[in-house]
């Protein structure tokens, strides 16, 4: 017997007692993604007939954050249990193909691990994933007879002395043809001590009728682990952030400690970066040979050319960053911001929608937004192009060559000709034109033999 059509089972009902929080345990996230993405990502991946997943605790929190017109939401209005919740599914199911069920709170699960357990049911059996556990006491064991066949799993507390030394110990994710899983499920009872219709109990009921179970293991440990906690959350972020430091040192990234590093979505590195301490990478991130990141940066959404030097404590977020720019140390860069190549932003300064072109510098305490600066144009320190009026933003448009004295304001609209000068200390509020010096100050004067207030002497003192 062969089967190849496939439904995936998520449950994701339960309300997650011990995380202590509002949120629904599945939403909470590993990598900044959550829990349940990563499984819905990972089953999708297997192309199933239906995908299903069974909510519940939290409401509509769980389909509204978790997208796809390709998942079919279950309701589990009360969490009687896994086995409850898998029963909840059952019509919805492709009657004659297999059912994997994977759990929204083991996220980690890898796709060459769940084709295994699927193609072990294909043959007709319940396919349990199991794992060796070097301190099993707690675990689910499963028991062998002498030829190695699956004969039951055992509770912990239910263990005798000589199965208690069993180290192999159940998951819970398993497939199961699901004509089977369905008459299984119609006979499960929730005499036990949770008073549960537990799923696993499936196993015995294939034991009975002489079903084959057949196993399979994981290639790593975290790939089923659950999480029941902060402590389990926490603890399963730390090995799955590790895993991917370990995947960019494979690849030959430099990072000076794969310990401190935190990637929250995909980053792509081309070659010879290096990756100081404490940086954190969310959403798209990309890379170009020869940049340099230094310690404390956050970047998120942003293509990094080449030969790019970031230094400490910048924040870059939906910028785009041509090759051979320099950036920071503390230095923001906001959605919109666009630098062609050799762009020098330095410490303190903010940059929002706009675009600069190459060998431009704007090295120091600046505001620079909705606007577009030409090539090698020069902003001095303390500039601040006004670009909102209270209702609506204003474009500020800077030329080729243009040299911005320091602490101008540039309120817009407003256009600075190419290769014009703007002294420093201005209000620009009008056209600056080409090739000329543009000015707007009070003019200096020195009050001769003026002298300092004293201090006042009050009444009776
Ligand atoms: C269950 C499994 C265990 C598995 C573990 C994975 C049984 C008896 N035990 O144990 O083998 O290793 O999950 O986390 O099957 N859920 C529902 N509806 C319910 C109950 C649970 O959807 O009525 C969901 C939860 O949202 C969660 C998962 O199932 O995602 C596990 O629930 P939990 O209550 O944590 O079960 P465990 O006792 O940990
Ligand atoms: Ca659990």
């Amino acid at each position: 017997m062969s089967i190849t059509k496939l439904n995936v089972v998520i449950l994701a009902a339960g309300k997650g007692t011990r995380m202590f929080s509002d949120l629904p345990k599945v939403l909470h996230p590993i990598a900044g993604t959550p829990m349940l993405a990563h499984v819905v990502d990972t089953a999708r991946q297997l192309n199933p007939a239906k995908l299903c997943v069974v909510y519940g605790f939290g409401g509509d929190a769980v389909p509204q954050t978790i997208k796809g017109d390709d998942i079919v939401w279950v309701l589990q209005k009360e969490q009687k249990g896994t086995g409850h919740a898998v029963q909840q599914a059952i019509d919805v199911l492709q009657q004659d193909a297999v059912t994997l069920v994977l759990f929204g709170d083991v996220p980690l699960i890898r796709l060459h691990t769940c084709q295994k357990v699927v193609a072990d049911a294909n043959q007709g059996s319940l396919a349990l994933l199991t794992v060796e556990q070097p301190n099993p006491a707690g675990y689910v064991r499963i028991v062998r007879n002498s030829s190695g066949a699956v004969t039951g799993i055992v509770e912990h507390k239910d263990a005798s002395e000589q199965q208690r030394q069993i180290s192999e110990v159940n998951t819970g994710i398993m497939a199961i043809p699901t004509d089977k899983l369905a008459r299984w499920l119609q006979q499960l009872n929730c005499n036990n001590a949770q008073g549960e219709y537990y799923l696993t109990d499936v196993v015995a009921q294939a034991v009975n009728e002489g079903v084959p179970v057949s196993t399979s293991s994981p290639e790593d440990r975290h790939e089923v682990f659950g999480v029941n906690s902060k402590k389990d959350l926490a603890y399963l972020e730390k090995a799955y952030q590790r895993q991917l430091a370990d995947a960019l040192l494979d690849q030959g990234v430099t990072l000076l400690d794969p310990d401190r590093i935190d990637i929250r979505g995909s980053l792509i590195c081309g070659k010879d970066v290096v990756i100081d301490i404490n940086c954190i990478f969310e959403g798209q991130v990309e890379l170009g040979a020869g940049v340099v990141v230094g310690a404390q940066c956050v970047i998120r959404n942003s293509r990094i050319g080449a030969g790019v030097s970031i230094a400490p404590f910048s924040h870059i977020d939906g910028a785009t960053i041509a090759a051979e720019c320099r950036v920071g140390p503390y230095a923001r860069m906001r959605p919109g911001s666009e630098l062609a190549e050799q762009v020098h932003i330095g410490n303190f300064v903010e940059i929002k929608n706009s675009d600069i072109a190459s060998g431009s510098k704007i090295n120091h305490l600046s505001y620079v937004g909705d606007s577009t600066i030409g090539r090698e144009v020069n902003i001095g320190a303390g500039t601040i192009t006004c670009n909102y009026d209270g209702v609506n933003k204003h474009r500020t448009v800077i030329e080729d060559g243009a040299f911005i004295g320091s602490d101008t304001q540039l309120v817009a609209p407003v256009t600075v000709g190419a290769g014009a000068t703007i002294a420093a200390g201005s209000t620009i509020t009008k056209h600056a034109p080409a090739g000329e010096l543009t000015l707007s100050r009070g003019r200096q004067v020195t009050i001769a033999g003026w002298k300092r207030p004293g201090k006042l002497v009050k009444n009776g003192q």
